[in-house]
């Protein structure tokens, strides 16, 4: 008898050919029968070839027998783990779900409303789009005034824009109310013309106004200490500093102390890198002039108030220290899983 099998060769060839088709767990069972099975191939060779006279073919069956088996279970781990999707094996642990979590602005303009929730105030929304007067004129600022220039306004029209700051929504409010007590943080969107490290041209501004009877600049001052305290951190100091704008007289700026040096402008006796100066500026704030409350609807003899705007962004970046607002605003899930 010669040393290798003819049969066994047929059967080598099948087998390539079959495995080669052969796409699923279920396709690869049946050729588990064909080839290993009672009736299969291989038992098939040893009832019919003449084991017992030649002790040679008994082990070249037994070795194609071991061939098909390992060529078989091969394909099985091979078409398990890529191709086959109507295997579920029970067994294998789940996928962790991806958990989403809030946009850090959102986070921010929610930790700033619940501040102000918590003196008081009720939150408002008013538009983006609005008109030339509750945008600018209804705050004293006339058509031709330079202060239109410093906020690089996007005009639809003539007479719409694109809000450039929310201080449009104090006329809006005063309208709404019709009379005093008028406690509103409107925090929304705001849109200039500007794009670096610390300016987009879409941002976030908190808007406050409060009018009532006998209002004063402490009130205002008031207000921003809490604001900063809660926000910033309990050693936090602020300061106004005198400043102008349209609709509020007087104006100020208002400065909150930093961090880094505490307020003295100074480490190790020299200038505080961050600051400079010791104070780090917030925002605009003032008593609302008394046109912009006529202009409202209100009688500017019997209550005052006091208005401030910050920015959102501004904030989160002085809390944080996050260099660049492109971070915030582009979409490097790196950056963003973090908060
Ligand atoms: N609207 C001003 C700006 O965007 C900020 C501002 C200043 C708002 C003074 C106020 C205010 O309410 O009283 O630059």
């Amino acid at each position: 008898m010669g040393t290798n099998l003819k049969e066994a060769t047929e059967i080598k060839l099948a087998l390539a050919k079959d495995l080669k088709s052969s796409q699923s767990s279920a396709e690869v069972d049946i050729l588990q029968t064909k080839y290993l099975g009672k009736q299969g191939l291989i038992n098939r060779l040893f009832k019919t070839l003449p084991i017992k006279t030649d002790p040679q073919i008994g082990r070249q069956i037994n070795d194609l027998k071991k061939f098909v088996e390992t060529r078989l279970q091969e394909k099985l781990t091979s078409v398990l783990t890529t191709t086959d999707k109507t295997h579920f094996d029970v067994t294998t642990p789940g996928l962790p779900i991806p958990q989403g979590s809030l946009h850090l602005i959102t986070q921010a303009i929610e930790e700033i409303e619940s501040i102000f929730l918590h003196l008081g105030f009720v939150r408002r929304r008013y538009p983006e789009v609005d008109t030339d007067w509750y945008y600018a004129e209804g705050l004293n600022i006339p058509k031709d005034h330079p202060a239109r220039d410093d906020q690089e306004t996007f005009y639809l029209s003539d007479t719409t824009v694109l809000t450039a700051h929310t201080s449009n929504g104090q006329l809006h409010e005063m309208e709404l109310k019709k009379a005093p007590p008028i406690k509103m943080i409107n925090i929304g969107k705001t849109y200039r013309r500007q794009l670096d490290a610390t300016h987009t041209p879409m941002f976030h501004q908190f808007e406050g106004l409060v009018v009532d009877q006998g209002l004063n600049i402490t009130h205002l001052l008031g207000i921003t200490d809490y604001f900063a305290k809660s926000y910033f951190g309990p050693d936090r100091r602020t300061r106004l500093r005198p400043h102008h704008f349209q609709f509020t007289e007087p104006s100020f700026e208002i400065d909150i102390s930093c961090e880094v040096c505490r307020g003295t402008g100074l480490i190790d006796n020299l200038a505080c890198k961050v600051c400079k100066s010791g104070w780090l500026e917030l925002g605009g704030a003032g008593m609302v002039h008394p046109q912009v409350l006529k202009n409202g609807g209100l009688n500017p003899t019997e209550c005052s108030g006091f208005a401030f705007g910050w920015g959102v962004e501004r904030v989160l970046m002085m809390k944080t220290g996050l260099p660049d607002l492109r971070l915030i605003y582009g979409d490097d899930l790196r950056f963003l899983n973090q908060f």
